[in-house]
């Protein structure tokens, strides 16, 4: 495929933010690649800092897939994503900690309280990535009669995500004095419950404790349909992309960029990340061979099992020619992670240091400030 020399220009330029998937999206399904028993959490697999503080990792998510079916090939560890990810706080310093948040599946004020806490914890280094969840098996699993189409989950969520940032800002940031003298910790005229009452949710009251580091965690979206990817626009700052080639992931970032400042955000503070699945190799064709390998392992049942359940209109391709193709130039065949950083690093695609503290110092986000409408309420 040919690339015209703006796309070429992006990519020389901009330094890429690597995010790892904690859930296993490796589809090898193979017997012997099976290990005995299911393992406990992903600490001690991902030796937080050791690894990330160097390679410029910075983002870590998971989700909460339910297909039973998978049990059988994969190990299944979706534990839920903020009780490990608080656990994953307490062992790293600057790592950024993700979790999937279902708007369908959740309640806002809930949701924001407790991304807000993780936040805490974390010391800022919390994102919400923002689904409305795809199956319809989470019906059942929440009682639900029903799962909502498509278009009404993304009303939902539009709605939802309001609310949250409303819960976010119910404190000022400056709300706590800690007057000593006269018994005042915090100035209730910096507290402000968010007081909504829309189609799908209403919310009052304030969180029980204050704004959290970032103000915001860092807000994340998937979508990849039109009505996907008009919610990112409207509050996302980094989206996950799935584009099955590079010409379509130049139109993706273009197509989300003019809605986002059409809907009077600055595209420089949304930042897009297309997925890819590495397969190492010290040269292209012993990473090929291996990427063949890990295909014939994959048991034929899985194969068809699995695509039966993922067809569908947009399905999401994680081998993604784009980013593996851009990755690839910029880094060339390589043997780990960590030689993919540091060996070519000098090439100024990879960030070797974190830039700051906070999720939002690492990708250049700025904190977003207590709305004034809700300041002045
Ligand atoms: C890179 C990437 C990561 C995703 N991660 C999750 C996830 O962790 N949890 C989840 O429920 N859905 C995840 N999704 C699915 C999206 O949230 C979304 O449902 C899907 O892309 C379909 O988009 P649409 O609902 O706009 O049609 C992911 C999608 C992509 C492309």
């Amino acid at each position: 495929m040919k690339e015209s020399s703006h796309e070429r220009t992006a990519i020389a330029f901009q330094r890429f933010h690597l995010a790892e998937r904690l859930s296993r999206v490796r589809v090898a399904g193979g017997r012997r690649r099976c290990p005995r028993r299911p393992r406990a959490p992903l600490l001690h697999r991902h030796r937080p800092d050791r690894r990330t503080r160097s390679d410029g990792f910075d983002l870590l998510a998971d989700n909460i897939a339910i297909a039973e079916y998978r049990a059988t090939y994969l190990p299944q560890t979706q534990f839920d994503p903020i009780s490990v990810l608080s656990a994953l706080a307490a062992v790293t310093s600057r790592i950024g900690l993700i979790g999937t948040g279902s708007t369908t599946y959740s309640k806002p004020w809930e949701l924001a309280r407790r991304f807000a806490t993780l936040d805490h914890l974390s010391g800022g280094r919390a994102g919400w990535n923002i689904v409305t969840t795809v199956t319809p098996l989470a019906a059942a699993a929440f009682g639900e009669a029903a799962h909502p189409g498509h278009a009404d989950r993304y009303a939902r969520a539009h709605e939802f995500v309001d609310v949250v940032t409303r819960a976010w800002d119910s404190w000022e940031d400056d709300a706590v004095v800690g007057d000593r003298e006269n018994g005042v910790w915090a100035d209730r005229g910096k507290l402000h419950a968010p007081r909504f009452h829309g189609q799908y949710y209403d919310a009052e009251g304030v969180l029980p404790f204050p704004r959290s580091p970032q103000g915001h965690p860092v807000l994340v979206q998937a979508g990849q349909s039109s009505a996907g990817v008009g919610l990112a626009a409207r509050y996302a700052e980094l989206v996950f992309s799935g584009p099955p080639s590079l010409a379509a992931a130049a139109a993706f970032r273009a197509d989300l960029h003019a809605q986002v400042t059409a809907a009077g955000r600055d595209p420089a503070q949304v930042l897009v990340l297309p997925a890819l699945m590495v397969t190492l190799g010290g040269t292209e064709a012993e990473a090929q061979a291996r990427a063949r390998r890990l295909e014939e392992l994959m048991s034929p049942e899985f194969r068809w099992q699995n695509a039966l359940y993922t067809a569908g209109p947009r399905r999401f391709r994680p081998g993604c020619s784009t980013a593996r193709r851009a990755l690839g130039r910029a880094a060339g065949p390589v043997k780990s992670r960590r030689a993919a950083v540091r060996g070519r690093a000098g090439a100024g695609r990879f960030r070797t240091e974190y830039a700051g503290q906070t999720l939002r110092d690492h990708l250049g986000l700025q904190r977003p400030a207590v709305r004034a409408s809700q300041a002045r309420s």
